[in-house]
């Protein structure tokens, strides 16, 4: 018996020691990475290579069957795992597996300027996607908001590139921890959504490496992002697809980015610069005009057939090919080829909790006269809520971002349920907006139907306003077209459907009118004096109802900050003062050139130069406690070239509620052989304090906070001389000041 079991374990060991033998070296995973890549690539035909390099359907690509890879899947992208679509159209699957949960707009998440939230946000989407059998989710989206009419500015990170590369990182980490690509979008210049596929952006090189790359190259250097996506629009006249300086010169000469260039759906344009300029993986494109009703369109694709024919005609060797190949056989191995992969959950306790964490850290306190909130439940009897936004979902809607939701607690029900029986909640509509509620043939459901003509639901808003303590009232933007929505921009600063003529009336009738934005983008306020409180708001996903009303009834203490620049008019922004958005289109041709004019001078950089007072300010956000900042000191009065500073500032909560400040550091150039803006942020830390605590921030930079990007010898420069430090709590709150000098 004895002697059969040791014969039985000699061939066992055997066996297995065979089966590693026979183990070809690219589903070894103790192999290094780039030894898998170059063993898989030398197995594979040159038609398994074109398979791979293109889609199959409006959201997979093809994997190599014969070797053992399955198909790739992606999936917008950025706020949760879209619903899916069929095969080959963009109307829903109709499965029944696949509501996600929403997490917050990208704008709310930069606005908790908390980089462990960007973390927990990119966790929890991967788990989401895992479930979902995503290998590689669309975003996050980090253009830079430069004019607040682009209609995609909610799914992006704000005006500010220290901002946003801080922000994108964490998330980016965050989703592939779990196995699943990030896919950063949309490179690069894409600040508008009107004209986006003709629009030829010119902008100086000092502004693109500023302002517009920063948070890219923050995603690919410190995020370690897999894959990057081409944007629709033009830049020095070739699209951006296969944009030979964006994408050969810039991100894979100049940063070394090893992953995949993933082209916007239907962004490329060309075989041949798609095979020269660096777009990796094709996706999206419109086959009309490439086919000739032949069975399978995605064989037209510029990188299909017509690339495989050139190569047979000896158009092209194959090293180009093989480049793609290696980065795509890279993402397999990161993503669908992982078998150490944790597992996938959708719609679980802890993804709401983090969606409604972010959501909480995220809502901006804009203004607070006389303490109208928190709202005092004991010396409350009856609250109004007014408004559409207070009704209406808003996960359904605004362009590929749009989501099927389990759920999505709408902000009346919310108030309804934390008021209880300790007050009388009342609702009326105020104004009709946007009845719809459709996107993809997926529909909220809702029936928003009115018929009362603007100036009945006004008249009834005013006489129930008479009678109540306080008015809360929802409105903003929405994601209906030329609102916050993909494909075009809005056409206006001002909030939409007569929404000032309902707050003005209100505001007369009232002395405690809320407003509460629900947007992703500001808009002008002509009666913010009349109103004391405002409170942003944006579009918090499943959790958005109980996220505001834990803010409107105190339960948490606001801590959001602006993420850009809340304008009073359209002239405030650099981009329209000079009459630099939108672009202008060529007589003959198809193309729409836009000249960022404002040059660096975005936001809080223009507001500075031109001593504009903003509506709000970059950085700004109030809280139901205060706090107070001590001296900044330096820990140096000079510094060399290669040494770093560290400032350092006591804050102390003075209040006697728990909250949380956002410490923020600019840096001025007080001289400089070339034109700087007046401050630039380089630093800031999230503190939390309980009433009366105090703590000392150190908050350190490098020469890099120092430097701009000088042209003249293309590359980032720090010039010696006195340089001042600004501490504060927002762009327009600075408490203290140092100086200091690079040696
Ligand atoms: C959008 C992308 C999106 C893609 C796929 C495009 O229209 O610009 O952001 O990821 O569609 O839905």
């Amino acid at each position: 018996m004895k002697k059969r079991m040791l014969i039985g374990f000699a061939l066992l060991a055997f066996a297995m020691q065979t089966k590693a033998q026979m183990q070809p070296i690219y589903l070894d995973e103790t192999k290094p990475l780039e030894q898998r890549v170059e063993d898989a690539l030398s197995r594979m035909t040159l038609r398994e290579k074109i398979a791979i390099i293109h889609a199959q359907s409006k959201f997979s690509s093809a994997g190599v069957k014969r070797l053992g890879f399955p198909d790739f899947w992606t999936d917008d992208g950025p706020h949760g795992v879209r619903p899916d679509v069929l095969w080959d159209e963009w109307n829903q699957a109709g499965q029944s597996n696949d509501s996600c949960t929403a997490f917050p707009a990208l704008t709310c998440l930069a606005a908790t300027w908390n980089p462990a939230m960007a973390r927990l946000y990119g966790r929890s989407l991967g788990e989401e996607a895992l479930y979902r059998h995503k290998n590689m989710i669309l975003g996050p989206g980090v253009n830079i908001y430069r004019t607040p009419l682009n209609g995609r500015n909610f799914e992006y990170m704000g005006e500010d590139p220290y901002l946003s590369s801080t922000i994108v990182a964490p998330y980016v980490q965050g989703l592939q921890s779990c196995g699943v690509s990030a896919c950063v979008k949309h490179y690069a210049l894409n600040n508008n959504e009107k004209d986006r596929s003709e629009t030829n952006v010119i902008v100086s090189d000092r502004a693109l490496h500023e302002i517009y790359l920063p948070a890219f190259r923050s995603a690919v250097q410190n995020g370690g992002a897999w894959a990057i996506m081409g944007a629709y629009n033009l830049y020095k006249n070739q699209h951006n697809c296969h944009n030979q300086y964006l994408l050969q010169d810039i991100l894979k000469k100049g940063w070394n980015f090893d992953g995949v260039v993933v082209s916007d759906w239907g962004g490329a344009h060309s075989t041949d610069e798609a095979v020269r300029n660096g777009l990796d993986l094709e996706f999206g494109t419109g086959t009309d005009g490439l086919t000739k009703n032949t069975s399978n369109a995605y064989d037209n694709y510029f990188l299909a057939y017509p690339y495989l024919q050139a190569i047979s005609a000896g158009k092209y060797s194959q090293d180009e090919l093989n480049d793609k190949v290696r980065r795509v056989l890279r993402l397999f191995f990161r993503t669908s080829m992982r078998r150490d992969h944790p597992y996938g959950f959708l719609c679980s306790d802890a993804h709401y909790k983090a969606a409604r964490e972010i959501a909480e850290e995220g809502i901006v306190l804009l203004q607070n006269k006389n303490n109208v909130l928190p709202i005092d439940l004991n010396r409350t009897r009856k609250i109004l809520v007014v408004g559409e936004n207070a009704v209406k979902m808003m996960t359904v809607g605004g362009g590929s971002s749009s989501l099927k939701v389990q759920h999505e607690i709408l902000p009346l029900d919310a108030v309804k349920a934390r008021v209880g029986t300790k007050a009388e909640v009342e609702y009326v509509r105020g104004y009709v907006g946007d009845t719809g509620g459709m996107q993809d043939g997926l529909s909220t459901g809702q029936n928003l139907k009115e018929t009362r003509s603007a100036q009945a639901l006004i008249d009834e808003a005013v006489q129930k306003a008479r009678e109540a303590d306080v008015v809360i009232f929802f409105g903003g933007l929405n994601k209906a077209n030329h609102q916050d929505s993909e494909g075009d921009d809005r056409t206006d600063y001002g909030l939409p459907y007569g929404q000032d003529a309902v707050v003005k009336a209100l505001s007369q009738v009232n002395k405690k009118v809320i407003f509460v934005c629900i947007s992703g983008n500001a808009a002008a306020m002509p009666w913010k004096e009349n109103v004391p409180a405002i409170l942003q708001g944006w579009y918090l996903g499943s959790e958005a109802g109980s996220a505001l009303a834990a803010v409107l009834f105190g339960d948490v203490n606001p801590s959001g900050k602006l993420p850009f620049t809340w304008g009073q008019k359209l002239d405030d922004y650099g981009a329209h003062k000079l009459g630099a958005y939108p672009g202008v289109k060529r007589a003959n041709e198809n193309i729409v050139d836009e000249e960022y004019k404002e040059g660096i001078f975005v936001g809080y950089r223009w507001t500075d130069k031109e001593k504009v007072q903003p509506l709000f300010a970059f950085g700004h956000g109030l809280s139901y406690t205060t706090f107070k900042l001590g001296k900044v000191q330096a820990d140096k009065k000079e510094i060399n070239k290669e040494d770093s500073i560290s400032f350092k500032v006591n804050i102390q909560n003075t209040g006697s509620r728990a909250g949380a400040e956002v410490i923020q550091l600019y840096i001025s150039d007080l001289k400089c052989s070339l034109p700087r803006p007046l401050k630039e942020l380089k630093g800031f830390r999230k503190v939390f304090l309980q009433p009366g605590e105090s703590r000392d921030v150190t908050i350190t930079i490098g020469r890099d906070a120092l430097s701009f990007y000088d042209d003249r010898i293309s590359a980032w420069n720090a010039e010696p001389g006195e340089f001042e430090a600004s501490i504060g709590t927002a762009s327009d709150a600075i408490s203290s000041k140092v100086k200091f000098t690079l040696k």
